[in-house]
């Protein structure tokens, strides 16, 4: 088969990235395209770029609902090692036999074809070409593949001048091959900075809405370098432990944990971060691991199955992610059920998890306009309304949460 691939940041996926798309399978020239969003740049510094598991799900969304029909797929290979991504390191982790077979099967090639020889595209822009000798190694990467090159009405790069000069700059012709696209004006970087979301698929602007993505109180520009950097680092972690919903929900509460530390205490915002982040990280852990890990933060104080998650949770921070900090460790253990005498970051993260942006469980505006001026009274008040739903179902409360229901007053 000849196999397009299309590697980026897709911060966010916009109508320019699906023009690509069109226009590389409408050209005849590859019979399949394979959309690459990145995992770590080796570019860009992590504050300016959405985790990639924000990116990946995104581009799978747009994909999927835009390419149903095509052979379009998405990887996430660039959560599957790690380091940064580089061209070089995707085309040969995307190429070894074992896993492009399983791959292409995966999504509906048949066997005959998958288990084939291929030939690779790596589809890009023609604007990459008056620099492409400065990208890391490129004759190892043209070694690997042809490039694809997309050439849009009067973007000004003489694709056969560019050829003739790579040949100079590089000792060696290289292999490119061109297609043409309509003209779709849109850059990532200018849709980040005014959100303006008309550039962007439908299905790609539902979920920037959803998750409150690229607004104008980015939380991560309260944190530093090396907290940003864990941030993004520990959510291509979290994917192998989490589904798709749960791993968004979690970053979200990293997140807005983060913005709420900036509105209360700036000092807090790294550890808010991160402790936010991590609250969930054991819950689809086996339920048999969780009850051991539990035990050994906390002996018996949650036996209660929808509990164990955040001591086991603590230890996993510890384990899998290197947390020391105790703060951090107890904001993880005491997010489900509060406690007596809670600290600022324990009441940060347990609000962050009740009002991240993607929870719709209830009308939260209220609580939502209150965790910005008062978190006591924006806690009563989610308080109040887990009280309601224990009481309704006749469950009894946690002796934990009673301590912090009486201090606030419910
Ligand atoms: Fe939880
Ligand atoms: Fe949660």
């Amino acid at each position: 088969m000849n196999i397009g691939l299309l590697g980026g940041a897709f911060d966010p996926f916009h109508k320019g990235h699906a023009a690509l798309i069109k226009g590389a399978v409408k050209s005849g020239i590859v019979d399949a395209v394979i959309v690459i969003p990145s995992g770590r740049s080796p570019f860009k510094s992590n504050r300016s770029m959405s985790a990639a598991p924000y990116r990946y799900y995104m581009t799978k969304k747009a994909v999927e609902e835009i390419f149903r029909n095509e052979n379009v797929f998405i990887s996430d290979i660039e959560f599957m090692y790690s380091g940064t991504s580089f061209t070089l390191t995707t085309l040969k982790e995307i190429m070894k036999p074992s896993y492009i077979r399983t791959f292409l099967k995966a999504n509906g090639i048949k066997a005959k074809e998958a288990d084939g020889s291929h030939r690779y595209f790596w589809i890009t822009g023609s604007d990459v070409l008056p620099t492409f000798e400065k990208w890391h190694e490129p004759l190892k990467i043209l070694d690997l593949c042809t490039l694809l090159v997309a050439s849009r009405p009067g973007d000004g790069v003489d694709v056969k001048e560019q050829i003739v000069r790579l040949e100079k700059v590089l000792g060696i012709r290289p292999d490119i091959e061109v297609f043409k696209i309509e003209g779709v004006e849109a850059a990532s970087s200018d849709i980040r900075k005014s959100n303006d979301l008309d550039q962007v698929p439908d299905c790609v602007k539902e979920f920037i809405q959803t998750h409150n993505l690229y607004s104008e109180d980015e939380p991560l520009k309260y944190v530093s370098e090396k907290a940003s950097d864990d941030f993004a680092d520990f959510s291509i972690v979290l994917y192998r432990y989490l589904g798709e919903k749960r791993l968004l929900h979690t970053l979200n509460v990293g997140l807005l944990s983060a913005y709420y530390a900036s509105i209360y205490d700036k000092g807090l915002c790294d550890k808010a971060l991160i402790a936010g982040e991590l609250h969930d990280c054991a819950k689809e852990l086996d339920e048999s691991l969780q009850e051991q890990m539990a035990r050994e933060n906390s002996g018996d104080l949650f036996t209660e199955k929808k509990l164990l998650h955040s001591p086991a949770g603590a230890v996993m921070a510890q384990r899998e992610f290197g947390i020391t900090d105790p703060e951090i460790l107890d904001a993880i253990t005491y997010h489900t059920t509060g406690r007596g005498n809670m600290s600022l970051l324990d009441k940060i993260v347990y609000l962050a998890d009740k009002l991240e942006p993607s929870r719709t469980y209830a009308d939260l505006t209220e609580e939502r306009e209150l965790a910005v001026k008062d978190i006591d009274a924006a806690l009563a008040l989610c308080v109040k309304s887990v009280k309601k739903k224990f009481d309704s179902r006749g469950q009894k409360i946690h002796p934990l949460t009673i301590d912090f229901m009486e201090e606030l007053g419910v």
